[in-house]
């Protein structure tokens, strides 16, 4: 058995989560239930990033004392992951106390190899990110001849109007001593890995996009402390005690204690390296610069895989807390249905780009795949085994129609590689291909007219063969839709809880006694 080790970012817990939020986690866990019925253990980590002043500034803001505020959030992270059948098995929270300690752990043996070391450092603040800015990576300069020299510095803070290359909110200047971590030494190495493994960053533009910064950059080394006197809320830096750890430097740390660093080796060894760690495009350099040179440092082994999907956007603009223009995926929910989410999300558009949300982009896809193809094909090939054969298909014969070996066997064939890729949309594009197949094959045949002409055992063994196509679709949409698969299972008369990829064969069910129940997804009206 295979061993696959899938994570996603950990999410601040400064808002509620959003549509972005809920992609990256069907995302993964359509890769985990993939991995799974195809046979391999999994281990899919989630969970919440919960240091740092921005969010303790919002706890405090609200009133609140900030270890409940926190607690409060992490588990509205939770209680969505629960609503939208996100099966991670493991949910971190970087305020445990055995996180907090491997981020210990981590920090000495990297200064014990003299990679950590305490300078004073003079530049570009941005207080939301936490993160320093060099004169060359600020990108509204007004003047770009302006240095840090010429501003007037007082008490470590100064406005001066220039922004921050992520948030775009202005930046500070700061003076302080902190603790840094020796990228720069990394920088040819990491050049070398990329080049090494090409498949390591994903997809391709976002390889070209790390290699050639780079290439391009010299690294400057990154701060990993912030001093107790500004910002108290994170891990106690090891080294001092007047500093907590940079929050980044934290959070991606998560990746090995929510595997069992420090207290499970057998675990950690089984599972480490990770397969893959899923985000979106915006935390691709923290995650393929810094968390690789921070593993290097500690003597680990890199993640197979790093892959960055785009963003969904709303009328142009990428949907975040900050913008305001957040969809509620709970909202979304209550009026389309879970199954009806996770497939619009994963359709609609290839992982790698971005998607524009609208409502009327997820009412055709609901009202034409779901309703009309796959929901349509459940409900009249069990209406037809009620009333052509009261419930129950007993064929002469299993031979799969001719009409479907062609397109079943292309459909094998493919499915898994375009799963193992990550490319959702492929895979569902083929497993709607032959769900139309079947629902062309039932206009052709004409079973009415069987009917009529009382050829009952070409109804039977008629109807198998779409029942037995239904059977194996239900295995094929499992990932994207696992109640959807359920549903079908149910109405199928089998009762077997485990789904396997195995199981996709024809004939894999001998004959069929049916349970028909209500349409799978109802049409949405759009007035
Ligand atoms: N806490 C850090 C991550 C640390 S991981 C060691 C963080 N948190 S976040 O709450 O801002 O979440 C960012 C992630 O949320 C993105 O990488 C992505 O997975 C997801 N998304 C947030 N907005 C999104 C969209 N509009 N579209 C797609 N994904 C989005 O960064």
């Amino acid at each position: 058995m295979s061993k696959f080790y899938i994570t996603t970012p950990i999410y601040y817990v400064n808002s509620d989560p959003h549509i972005g939020h809920a992609y990256t986690n069907i995302i993964a866990d359509c890769m985990a239930r993939f991995r799974r019925i195809k046979g391999d253990e999994v281990y899919f980590l989630t969970g919440t990033d919960e240091h740092g002043e921005k969010i303790k500034k919002v706890a405090e803001s609200s009133g609140e004392d900030v270890s409940e505020f926190v607690a409060k959030y992490a588990q509205n992270f939770k209680d969505l992951w629960g609503k939208l059948n996100i099966s991670y098995d493991f949910f971190i929270r970087t305020t445990q106390t055995f996180h907090k300690e491997v981020v210990s752990k981590i920090i000495t043996i990297i200064a014990d190899k003299g990679d950590i070391y305490k300078e004073k450092y003079k530049g570009y603040y941005c207080i939301p990110c936490e993160s320093f800015w060099t004169e060359s990576q600020i990108n509204s300069v007004r003047d770009a001849k302006d240095t840090i020299q010429k501003n007037k510095i007082s008490n470590g803070v100064k406005e001066h109007g220039y922004s921050c290359p992520d948030c775009k909110r202005e930046v500070k200047i700061l003076e302080e001593d902190n603790y840094f971590l020796r990228l720069s030494k990394y920088q040819d190495w990491l050049i070398e890995h990329l080049k090494n493994n090409p498949d390591f960053v994903k997809p391709k533009t976002r390889y070209n996009e790390v290699l050639s910064f780079l290439e391009k950059n010299k690294l400057e080394d990154l701060c990993i402390s912030r001093p107790k006197k500004r910002l108290s809320w994170g891990v106690d830096f090891p080294l001092d005690n007047n500093y907590v750890v940079y929050v980044w430097f934290d959070a991606l740390i998560n990746y090995l204690s929510g595997v069992g660093f420090g207290d499970d080796k057998k675990k950690f060894d089984s599972f480490w390296p990770a397969d893959i760690h899923y985000m979106a495009k915006d935390i691709i350099r923290h995650h393929a610069i810094y968390w690789s040179i921070m593993l290097k440092a500690a003597g680990l082994e890199l993640p197979k895989v790093i892959f960055a999907h785009g963003w969904w956007k709303f009328e142009g603009e990428k949907i975040s807390k900050s913008r305001g223009n957040i969809v509620n995926p709970l909202d979304l929910i209550k009026v389309i249905g879970v199954d009806s989410l996770r497939y619009f999300l994963l359709r609609e558009v290839p992982v790698g780009l971005d998607g524009h949300f609208s409502w009327g982009a997820i009412v055709n896809r609901i009202n034409s795949d779901l309703a009309n193809d796959l929901g349509n094909l459940v409900y009249r090939t069990l209406n037809m085994t009620e009333k052509y054969l009261k419930g129950e298909a007993k064929p002469l014969s299993r031979k799969v129609a001719h009409e479907f070996l062609e397109p079943l066997d292309f459909l094998k064939s493919n499915y898994s590689e375009h799963m193992e890729k990550g490319d959702f949309s492929l895979a569902l594009e083929l497993v709607f291909k032959f769900i139309n197949v079947i629902n062309k094959y039932i206009e052709d045949t004409k079973p009415w007219k069987l009917y009529k002409e009382k050829k009952i055992d070409e109804i039977k063994n008629f109807l198998y063969c779409l029942l037995e196509g239904i059977r194996i679709i239900a295995i094929y949409i499992y990932p994207f839709m696992p109640q959807t698969c359920e549903s079908i299972m149910r109405q199928l008369g089998i009762e077997k809880s485990t789904v396997s990829l195995s199981d996709a064969q024809w004939a894999g069910k001998k004959d069929f006694v049916i349970k028909k129940e209500s349409p799978l997804f109802p049409r949405i009206d759009v007035d």
